[in-house]
């Protein structure tokens, strides 16, 4: 099982988040980062910095690769995911731009875009630590509901109901992509380490069906049981819908009274 841990609020989740992946700095210097975008992760990516920063951990040689990329759209638009990447993650952790990649949208001959980034991806040694987020479909990364379990990157349609929840980056629904570049649910469960994010009452009934229903290509999500070292931090209102949700605040709660160190 996932660890799951449920927490006040986004700021308490993201300093959690982000010691994980401190821990993993602190272990390999070129730790190779997975990285989700939208603002599910951004409490994380901030106290990432703020830690960087305070601990003046040398981050020179950290790799990344995002999880997904539009279709179509060009890399300078504000909107593309590499945009994106390097205004909230790149310049704030103070990456090495050339050693963050995002897969190829644009251009001549992105039918190979996938195939490419995948094997960008093991030739780097496979991703240390994924940060996810989750869609009110279910979907991660942009692996909608119907995915393959085994799939690699490739080129996927995005389902209306994302391209309803995106609209807010965009000008209006009409102009969100319709096709992206995600890396696939089997290139997501070979990162070693998998976090999980979700907040809101939106995300309640996906993060239920993702921790709680069985292991299905109807909801993406639920890899994580699949994975062997998973932790899912959500809020209370992401949290409502859970079966087990007593239960992961006991287990929680009694490890730290344990005095464990
Ligand atoms: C986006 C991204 C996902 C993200 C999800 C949730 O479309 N492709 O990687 O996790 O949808 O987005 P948000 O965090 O903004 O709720």
């Amino acid at each position: 099982m996932a660890e799951v841990i449920i927490v006040r609020d986004q700021e308490e989740a993201g300093s959690i988040a982000a010691s994980l992946v401190v821990e993993q700095l602190q272990r390999k210097p070129d730790t190779v980062l997975g990285l989700a975008t939208g603002s599910t992760p951004l409490s994380t990516y901030a106290a990432l910095a703020a830690t960087i920063r305070d601990m003046g951990l040398d981050v020179s040689q950290v790799r990344g690769f995002a999880l997904d990329e539009y279709l179509g759209v060009p890399p300078e638009h504000p909107q593309s995911y590499r945009s994106v990447i390097t205004s909230e993650v790149v310049v704030p952790l103070g990456l090495t731009p050339s050693l963050i990649h995002t897969p190829r949208g644009f251009g001549t001959g992105v039918q190979a875009s996938g195939d490419e980034y995948e094997s960008a991806i093991l030739a780097a040694g496979g991703i240390d630590i994924q940060i996810l987020g989750i869609g009110t479909n279910g979907h991660v990364g942009f692996n909608e509901p119907g995915s393959s379990l085994a799939s690699t990157t490739r080129i996927k349609a995005l389902a209306a109901q994302t391209r309803a929840d995106n609209a807010r980056f965009f000008g209006s629904p009409g102009d969100v992509p319709t096709h992206c570049v995600t890396q696939g649910l089997g290139t997501i469960q070979r990162a070693r380490q998998l976090v999980l994010l979700a907040f809101g009452p939106a995300k309640a009934s996906a993060v239920a069906a993702a921790l709680d229903g069985p292991v299905s290509a109807s909801v993406p999500g639920s890899i994580v049981q699949l994975h062997p070292r998973a932790t899912v931090i959500v809020d209370e209102e992401a949290a409502a819908l859970l079966q087990h949700a007593d239960y992961h605040r006991m287990a929680r709660a009694g490890v730290a009274g344990l005095g464990l160190g």
